[in-house]
C-alpha cells in the first residue's frame, strides 16, 4: 500500500489482514525486521504520549529508526511550503508519520512526498486509533461485525474514524449526542450507502441499552474552543447508570487522554469494564503492522 491516510482508502479484507498481523506480532511471533536499514520521520504538530511513544518504539523493533521532528523546530513552524517539505523530507527519509493541526497538512505531504505517509490524527480523523481498537474489541469481544458500539458525546476526528469502521466492519454504530456536534452529515451519508448501520441519537441511556462497547473521547480536542461544550455534552458523560443500561460484558474505551468527571466518571474508566490500557498498548502492536504492510510489496 502507498500510504495509510484513512481506513476507507482500503477494504475490510486488508484492513482485517493488518489486524490478523497486529495480533501474531502481540503475540511474540517471530518479528521480521522490514525497516532494517531505514528511517521514518515522525512530525507533530500537536502534542502527543501514546501515538509519539509507540511509534518511536513500533520502528525500533521493526529494525528501523525513528526521528522526531517537532515542526516548531521545523521550517513549516515558520511557514515553509508542506509540499517543499514534502519533497526534501522525501530525499532523506523512507516514511513520514504526520500528527497535523489541518487535515489539509497530511493530504498536501502525501500528495508531494514519494514515500508513505502514515495520519497520526489530523482535526478530522485518527485512523491508527481505530486500527489498536478494532484489535482491542477482537480480542475482548470477538467478532466485530456481531457488535454495537454507542459513541457519546462530541463527534470529533475519532468518532469520524469510527464512522469509517462501521462501514467497513459491519457493527452497528449509535452517535449519541446533541445535533450540533454530530460528525458530518456527508461522512454519514458515505457509510450508510456503504451499507454501515448509523443511528443518530440524542438520548444518551437510549442509545446505551444493550450496546457492547461504549465509548467516548474528551469533549474539548486539541485545537477546539471550549465555549459550551462541558454543558452542551455533559448529558453524554459515560458512567454507571449508562454502563448498567449496556450489555453485561460491555467494555468501556477511551483513546485517552480522558478527563475523569467529565467525558467519563473514574469508576467506568478504573473499572473492571474499561478496555482503555489494552487499548493504549495495542497502538503499538496495530502500527507496527501497518508499518511492516506499507514496506511489504506485496501487500
Ligand atoms: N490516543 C492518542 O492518540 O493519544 P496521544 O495524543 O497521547 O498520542
Ligand atoms: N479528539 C482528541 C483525541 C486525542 C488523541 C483530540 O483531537 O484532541
Amino acid at each position: 500500500m502507498r500510504h495509510f491516510l484513512e481506513l476507507r482508502d482500503f477494504d475490510a479484507e486488508r484492513l482485517t489482514a493488518i489486524l490478523d498481523m497486529a495480533a501474531a506480532l502481540k503475540s511474540g511471533a517471530d518479528a521480521p525486521k522490514p525497516l532494517a536499514g531505514k528511517t521514518v520521520g515522525m512530525i507533530f504538530e500537536k502534542p502527543s504520549t501514546r501515538t509519539r511513544v509507540s511509534f518511536e518504539v513500533g520502528i525500533t523493533q521493526l529494525g528501523g529508526t525513528a526521528l522526531m521532528l517537532s515542526s516548531s523546530d521545523l521550517q513549516i513552524g515558520r511557514g515553509e511550503e508542506i509540499s517543499d517539505t514534502a519533497k526534501v523530507l522525501s530525499r532523506y527519509l523512507d516514511a513520514i508519520m504526520i500528527r497535523a493541526l489541518s487535515h489539509k497538512t497530511l493530504t498536501e505531504l502525501a500528495e508531494n512526498a514519494t514515500i508513505p505517509v502514515i495520519n497520526g490524527l489530523t482535526d478530522l480523523s485518527h485512523p491508527c486509533q481505530l486500527m489498536a481498537d478494532m484489535q482491542t474489541i477482537r480480542e475482548r469481544l470477538g467478532p466485530l461485525e456481531n457488535q454495537i458500539v454507542t459513541w457519546f458525546g462530541d463527534g470529533n476526528n475519532v468518532a469520524n474514524s469510527w464512522i469509517e469502521a462501521a462501514a467497513l466492519f459491519g457493527f452497528e454504530l449509535r452517535l449519541a449526542g446533541p445535533e450540533a456536534y454530530h460528525s458530518p452529515a456527508e461522512l454519514i451519508a458515505w457509510a450508510r450507502k456503504k451499507g454501515a448501520n448509523i443511528l443518530l441519537m440524542e438520548d444518551s441511556e437510549e442509545a446505551a441499552r444493550n450496546a457492547t462497547v461504549l465509548v467516548t473521547d474528551v469533549w474539548i480536542s486539541m485545537g477546539d474552543e471550549e465555549g459550551t461544550r462541558v454543558a452542551d455534552l455533559h448529558p453524554y458523560q459515560v458512567n454507571q447508570n449508562l454502563m448498567s443500561r449496556a450489555a453485561p460484558d460491555a467494555i468501556f474505551m477511551h483513546c485517552l487522554p480522558a478527563i475523569r468527571g467529565m467525558e467519563v466518571t473514574a469508576d467506568v474508566i478504573d473499572g473492571p469494564q474499561s478496555a482503555v490500557f489494552d487499548e493504549a498498548e495495542n497502538r503499538l502492536h496495530a502500527q507496527k503492522a501497518i508499518l511492516a504492510c506499507l514496506f511489504d510489496k506485496n501487500f
